[in-house]
């Protein structure tokens, strides 16, 4: 498709919303508070939208307890509430940065080191005196990582083996109805390899974690499920295994919990869970969506039996779900990203980030309305919200959340080595935007913050009360070759160093205050 029907096609799609307005959303954007002179920018800053400011809260390498530090690449943020003012909060930590964090050389010392920053941290936040404040000495910090011992719920075997040593490449995630933390295997191929089922083929990765550490390929992949209070950790088979980006839960009109995740990966799929009931996830259908039928299709045995002629057990169906999908004729999609439910409507919001094969540089915004508004729905209607591109002004979008208002708030994630240059000259660093679903402005994207050189603004997630936006500034400096002279030295003034702030503001309230 190219850029002009992209356009056109954006277009009809604002123009069909008649929803309610957001009057104070609406007078926002009239009135130009937010200056649309500062954005694009290729500096190395967070630099935010006047009536925006922002104060660091926890950064990589802070110690979180007497054993572990806060890791490194902190991504999806959540936590679980104990007050209005003290949360127990979750940070995914994806991946490390070997020239950062051990060394290139490949030894198990290195490895080691990086197994320990992966994973995720848990951690106690209060605000005090007005401002969010990481409580290092607080009994409920720890870490969970690369080696920590988890198993399997439900006393699954994989590879026969309950138990697992350590979760990583942790994306986005989610939060259960019952107050637990999800977390996302995404690209655990460059951990610790993959198997082709088919030829035996194994492919190896660039950081050699498989030479000392010769995992099954098939203990990684899985959605993990942490306990806030006890760090304790189980990987999910009945979720699937695949590139899980995020792990989105609401529990649907007739009582069970679904949980929405995307497989990122060029031509893969967007599932969902369907849990029995609403207390766990040891029962229920995987469902793969196809979004030209709107229909999803179980990957499960007894109710597609085509499956039956490729896979001999249910555990083979869900552990090869990508292969699984494809015999179903599911949709290959644009990478599916986050994905996150609209308050309101309760449509599901898709981040499609791009596709070279299906040149869709700039990806999507793709909306799913389930039949009857019924998560458990096995039927949907698909459309696009919207297109990235120069008319739209975003790129390549990546992590989304909504306000209690509607308002979607989305960052970017255009690749370091292309920001900056050829077709994404204009776009500039990667940046989050809020973009309102209804009212006359809906789906104008904002623009409120430009990301460091080489960063990627990610784990957006609202406090209780909304007057806050907790966001991780990922991989700044990321293409440094040479620590003496890094690419960003974003926030230190010397070294980068993943971070995550608080962002705070007069506007930032004016958009997500209840107006009435
Ligand atoms: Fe970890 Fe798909 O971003
Ligand atoms: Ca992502
Ligand atoms: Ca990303």
């Amino acid at each position: 498709m190219n850029n002009n029907r992209r356009e056109f096609l954006k277009f009809l799609g604002v123009t069909s919303y008649s929803l309610a307005g957001i009057s104070v959303l609406e007078s926002l954007v009239s009135c130009q508070s937010i200056s649309p002179n500062t954005f694009p920018s290729l500096e190395d800053d967070l630099i935010l939208a006047d009536g925006f400011n922002y104060y660091p809260l926890i950064s990589w390498g802070d110690q979180i307890n007497k054993y572990d530090v806060f890791g490194f690449n902190n991504d999806y943020i959540t936590y679980k509430p104990l007050s209005s003012s003290e949360l127990i909060m979750w940070v995914n930590h994806e991946y490390t940065h070997p020239l950062f964090v051990s060394g290139l050389e490949r030894t198990k010392e290195n490895v080691d080191k990086e197994r320990r920053l992966v994973g995720g941290s848990i951690i106690k936040v209060k605000k005090i005196d007005r401002k969010w404040k990481f409580q290092k000495d607080d009994p409920v910090n720890r870490g969970v990582r690369g080696d920590t011992p988890m198993t399997f719920a439900n006393g699954v075997k994989v590879k026969g083996l309950n138990t697992v040593e350590g979760t990583c490449s942790n994306c986005a995630g989610g939060f259960t109805p019952w107050n637990t933390f999800l977390t996302c295997e995404e690209n655990t191929h460059k951990n610790y390899g993959e198997h082709n089922r088919k030829t035996g083929k194994f492919k190896k990765t660039r950081v050699e974690w498989e030479k000392f550490y010769p995992h099954p390929v098939e203990h990684y992949g899985w959605v993990v499920e942490v306990d806030p209070d006890t760090g304790k950790a189980q990987k999910h088979t009945n979720l699937g295994r695949f590139g899980h980006e995020s792990a989105t839960c609401i529990t649907s009109k007739s009582g069970h919990v679904v949980v929405y995740s995307g497989d990122d990966k060029e031509n893969e799929h967007l599932y969902k869970f369907v849990s029995k009931n609403n207390s766990d996830f040891n029962q229920g259908i995987l469902y793969v969506a196809n979004t030209e039928q709107g229909k999803w299709l179980p990957l499960d045995l007894e109710l597609s039996p085509i499956l039956k002629k490729h896979f001999k057990t249910q555990l083979e169906v869900l552990t090869y779900a990508r292969e699984a999908s494809k015999v179903l004729g599911a949709t290959e999609l644009n990478r599916p990203e986050d994905i996150e439910v609209h308050p309101h409507t309760g449509d599901v919001y898709i981040a499609l980030t791009k596709s070279a094969s299906k040149d869709d540089p700039f990806g999507s915004i793709l909306k799913v309305s389930e039949s009857a508004n019924d998560h458990s729905a096995t039927s949907f209607k698909a459309e696009t919200f919207l297109f990235g591109g120069e008319l739209s002004k975003f790129s390549c979008p990546d992590n989304l959340a909504f306000d209690q208002n509607g308002n979607l708030w989305m960052s970017s994630d255009i690749s370091g080595g292309a920001i900056g240059k050829g077709k994404y000259k204009s776009f500039g660093n990667n940046g989050l935007f809020v973009i309102p679903t209804s009212g006359k402005n809906a789906g104008n994207v904002i623009q409120v913050a430009s990301a460091p050189v080489d960063a990627e603004l990610t784990g957006l997630s609202f406090s209780p009360d909304q007057k806050t936006l907790f966001l991780s500034v990922q991989h700044p400096g990321e293409r440094t070759k040479d620590l003496s002279n890094p690419t960003s030295n974003w926030p230190t003034g010397n070294m980068p160093k993943p971070t995550v702030v608080a962002i705070e503001g007069a506007e930032l309230e004016k958009i997500t205050q209840r107006t009435k």
